[in-house]
C-alpha cells in the first residue's frame, strides 16, 4: 500500500488545514483524562504547584526560564495562564498535568479540597498557520521523572494538535545535551530531522539545537500500530 492510499492520507496531501481559532475554554469544560492525568488549561492558581518545579535549578538546565524569585514565577503562571488561544503564529497555550489522587502542594480554600497536582505542564504553540505546523514542549517535576508522565502528556497532546487541530506537522527544538527530551521524542516516534549547530549561546558557550518532527499521517500510523 502506498502512502496516499488510505483516505485520511489521501486528505494529509492537501493543502493545510489547522482548525483555528482553538480557545483552551474547550479544555476547561472538558479537560483530557489520560491514563493518569487531567490535561487542563493552566491556571493562576497552579502557581505554587509550577513553583515546586519552576525553582529548580536542574530543571531550568534546558529551559530559557530565567531564575525567577516567587514573586516573579507567580506572575510568570500568570502570564502563561492568560494565553489562552491559538490563532496567530507565535501563540502559544500551556496545558498542566493535573496528577490525579496527588493532593496540590496549593492550600485549599476552608471547607474544600485539595485539587490534584500540577506536576509539569505542556506548551503547545502555533509554529505557522500557513503551514499547519505547531510546537511543542514539555516540564516535569524532577520527582515525578522517569514514570512515563511526559509520554503520556505528550501522546495526548499529539492527539489534540493532529486531531482536533489538524495539524500537519508538530516539532520540537530542544538543547542538544537534553537527553531525556530527545528520548521523549525518540519514543513518542518523532524523528530526529536536525542538529543545528552552535545555534544559541548557552551557559557561557554555544550549544547544538535538535529539532524534531512528526507529520499527521506518520501520528495516525503510529497510534495505529502501523508504524
Ligand atoms: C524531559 C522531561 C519532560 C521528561 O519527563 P519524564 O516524565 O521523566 O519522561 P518520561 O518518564 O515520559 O520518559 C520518556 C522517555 O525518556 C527517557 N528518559 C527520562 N529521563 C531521562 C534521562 N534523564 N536520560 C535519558 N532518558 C531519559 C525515559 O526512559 C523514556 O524513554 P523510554 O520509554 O525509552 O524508557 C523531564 O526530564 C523534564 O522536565 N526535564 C526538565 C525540563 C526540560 O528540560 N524540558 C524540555 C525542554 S526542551
Amino acid at each position: 500500500m502506498t502512502v496516499h492510499e488510505r483516505p485520511d492520507d489521501a486528505a494529509d496531501a492537501g493543502p493545510p488545514a489547522l482548525r483555528l481559532p482553538f480557545d483552551v475554554a474547550e479544555l476547561d469544560r472538558r479537560p483530557i483524562r489520560t491514563e493518569r492525568l487531567r490535561l487542563r488549561p493552566l491556571a493562576t492558581a497552579d502557581a505554587d504547584d509550577v513553583w515546586e518545579y519552576q525553582s529548580l535549578p536542574e530543571v531550568l538546565r534546558y529551559i530559557p526560564w530565567p531564575e525567577r524569585d516567587r514573586d516573579q514565577a507567580r506572575e510568570h503562571t500568570e502570564t502563561r495562564a492568560a494565553c489562552r488561544r491559538l490563532a496567530d503564529d507565535g501563540d502559544a497555550v500551556f496545558l498542566a498535568m493535573a496528577l490525579v489522587g496527588e493532593p496540590s502542594t496549593t492550600d485549599a480554600a476552608p471547607g474544600r479540597t485539595r485539587g490534584d497536582r500540577v506536576v509539569g505542564d505542556i506548551m503547545l504553540r502555533l509554529a505557522s498557520s500557513a503551514h499547519a505546523r505547531l510546537e511543542v514542549g514539555w516540564v516535569v517535576h524532577p520527582d515525578f521523572h522517569g514514570r512515563g508522565l511526559a509520554a503520556e502528556a505528550a501522546a495526548a497532546t499529539l492527539d489534540l494538535a493532529f486531531g482536533r487541530l489538524v495539524a500537519h506537522r508538530v516539532v520540537a527544538h530542544l538543547d542538544a545535551r537534553n537527553a531525556a527530551s530527545a528520548r521523549l521524542c525518540e519514543r513518542l516516534g518523532m524523528r530526529r530531522e536536525a542538529t543545528l549547530v552552535e545555534e544559541e549561546w548557552n551557559d557561557g558557550e554555544w550549544q547544538d539545537t535538535a529539532s524534531y518532527g512528526v507529520l499527521r499521517r506518520e501520528w495516525r500510523a503510529l497510534r495505529a500500530g502501523r508504524a
